[in-house]
């Protein structure tokens, strides 16, 4: 691996092998989705908790401070919206040359395995990474479902990341699920885990984190879940002890509610 791509990677995955980003991507296809109508100011208290951003160019550009940032995940699929006919038919709508200028850390772009836009999707992701491996940019693929959460099960989430790591995607980012083993002992690559739509209570939350991290993942790629809640800081620095202090669903969910008491 040349110094470039190692380098990037360190940015992202820390010491322990271990990373928390904070997806705010999500206005690219849901608009100004609940608790990010200004994505500016929900990150900035979250941000020293996280080790990077996965964000589209706009935001980044325009509410992001770059003398105060994280590592940048540039989310470079896209083209689809939530009144569209069909969220599958992604392309890139960001150039390797815009994420360079950028100083993206990493790149990440959805596939969608099953859709009737796998092929393309697919294609999406190869054509990334061999133009991304050019400039030793990693790739990260979002094994992505639509509208279709039903989807999210091991059987299924073990053949997309398995797909996308034979493609070439450096990290893979997909659904927690039931038996979450059998998705990470197929995937060469390290699997971060993605939250989906805000759960009923905080401890479904920890306890997911909890056992994906104890099934092989190596971090999260967590949104909703950390910035629609009603104390996002107390979320984020749980989380936090998860994935880098070796913490409990039941320990996590302790901090939680005393930084909650505190006013956090
Ligand atoms: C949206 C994404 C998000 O980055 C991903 O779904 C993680 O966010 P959340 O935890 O809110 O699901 O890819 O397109």
């Amino acid at each position: 691996m040349d110094w470039g791509m190692k380098n990037r990677l360190a940015q992202l995955i820390q010491p322990d092998g271990h990373c928390f980003f904070l997806p705010i991507d999500h206005g690219y296809f849901q608009g100004p989705t609940r608790k990010l109508e200004k994505p500016g100011e929900t990150v900035k208290p979250l941000l020293p908790y996280c080790d990077a951003l996965f964000v589209t160019r706009g935001v980044l550009r325009s509410c992001i401070d770059p003398t105060n940032s994280k590592p940048i995940i540039l989310r470079v699929s896209g083209g689809t919206s939530m009144v569209g006919k069909d969220l599958a038919h992604e392309g890139v709508t960001t150039s390797v040359r815009e994420a360079i200028r950028l100083n993206a850390a990493a790149v990440g772009v959805s596939i969608f395995v099953g859709s009737d836009y796998e092929h393309e999707t697919l294609m999406n992701l190869a054509n990334l990474v061999n133009e991304c491996e050019d400039y030793g940019i990693p790739v990260m693929a979002v094994t992505a479902v639509g509208k279709e959460l039903e989807k999210r099960e091991a059987r299924y989430l073990a053949l997309c990341c398995r797909i996308a790591a034979e493609l070439g995607a450096r990290v893979v980012k997909t659904y927690w699920c039931e038996d979450f083993d059998k998705v990470v002992n197929g995937c060469p690559v390290p699997v971060v885990m993605a939250g989906g739509p805000k759960c009923e209570t905080e401890l479904e939350v920890f306890e997911f984190v909890y056992d994906g991290m104890q099934k092989g993942a190596i971090g999260v790629n967590l949104g909703r879940n950390v910035w629609q809640n009603d104390h996002p800081v107390a979320m984020a620095r749980a989380l936090r002890a998860i994935i880098h202090e070796n913490a409990t669903a039941k320990e996590a969910y302790d901090l939680f509610n005393s930084l909650k008491g505190s006013g956090q």
